[in-house]
């Protein structure tokens, strides 16, 4: 696996950063996962449109230009063996002795892009469903900012691992749902799609984008607003997206069934369409 660190292509094996990167030492950086159809990244412009977002957050000038991106992420996809690869992209405000402040002068941040084999969900699935626990969201202010420092999303995810789920859906102030550990959720009510608007408190999903156009490209009735924590628990269906994971259906939520505990209509849908769009416009841009 051929991975790309501060200029150079090199095997995964080789990469070394020193202890001192502020990314080791205080999670000071932020990342990107991006997909890749048929050697295509897909919606490139948007995933660096929302790295300079997160990179504007942390107050980290882009090292690099979209045109350079493009040109590394093309070379990485290129180096790598597999047709369906998922990119991860992360930058850090580089090696200084450790201050909590940022170096003074600034230092080169750290670059690392790698490439795995993008792995989508297996068949049996999106038959069963996933499961999933609640929990309360207690990460910072900025969860729109795609940072490193994961230790919360670590914790609240292996909780759903620990109860036997894939994902815990979380809930701020008791009141409202934002959104899963490492995924953005929809809710289905009455035939409605539901999705929570993005502010500082989710990931602005890339996924989530997709799954909107999709629902109003063919009239599926859908409302962008504020989920309260009794819609959770009274859905017909949950769904949830991310890059990696496309669209799941949720079909237990705290161990009770989502609905008839069975992936619904509106899952079977989206699911479709959105495979149908990955078929003729994201292999074939
Ligand atoms: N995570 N919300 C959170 C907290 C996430 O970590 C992710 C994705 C999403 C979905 O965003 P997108 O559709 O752009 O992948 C929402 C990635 C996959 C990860 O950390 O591996």
């Amino acid at each position: 696996m051929t991975v790309y660190l501060n200029g150079q292509f090199m095997p995964i094996e080789e990469a070394r950063i020193p202890v001192l990167d502020r990314g080791f030492i205080f999670g000071d950086g932020v990342y990107e996962v991006i997909p890749v159809y048929s050697r295509f990244a897909f919606r490139l412009a948007e995933h660096l449109k929302r790295l300079q977002f997160s990179l504007d957050g942390i107050r980290l000038t882009n090292p690099h230009s979209d045109q350079e991106w493009t040109k590394l992420i093309t070379d990485l996809i290129e180096r790598n063996t597999a047709e369906d690869q998922y990119l991860y992209l992360h930058i850090t405000r580089g090696v200084a002795k450790r201050d909590h402040a940022f170096p003074n002068p600034s230092v080169q941040p750290t670059i690392f892009v790698m490439s795995n084999p993008l792995l989508t969900p297996p068949p049996a699935l999106l038959i069963s469903g996933v499961g999933a626990v609640s929990a309360p969201d207690n990460r910072w202010l900025r969860c729109d900012i795609k940072a490193i420092s994961l230790l919360p999303n670590v914790l609240l995810r292996q909780m759903a691992i620990d109860a036997g789920c894939a994902e815990t859906i979380l809930i701020r102030d008791d009141d409202f749902m934002t959104e899963g550990a490492a995924s953005n959720i929809f809710l289905v009510k009455n035939g409605i799609l539901l999705a929570p608007p993005k502010d500082n408190l989710m990931l602005p999903g890339i996924t989530y984008d997709v799954l909107l156009e999709i629902a109003a490209a063919h009239n599926i009735p859908h409302e962008v607003r504020k989920i309260a924590k009794d819609e959770l628990f009274n859905a017909d269906e949950l769904l949830l997206t991310s890059s990696t994971k496309e669209v799941l259906a949720i079909t237990t939520l705290d161990n009770k069934p989502v609905g008839d505990g069975k992936p619904g209509v509106m899952f079977a849908k989206l699911h479709k369409h959105y495979q149908d769009y990955k078929r003729d416009v994201m292999r074939n841009t």
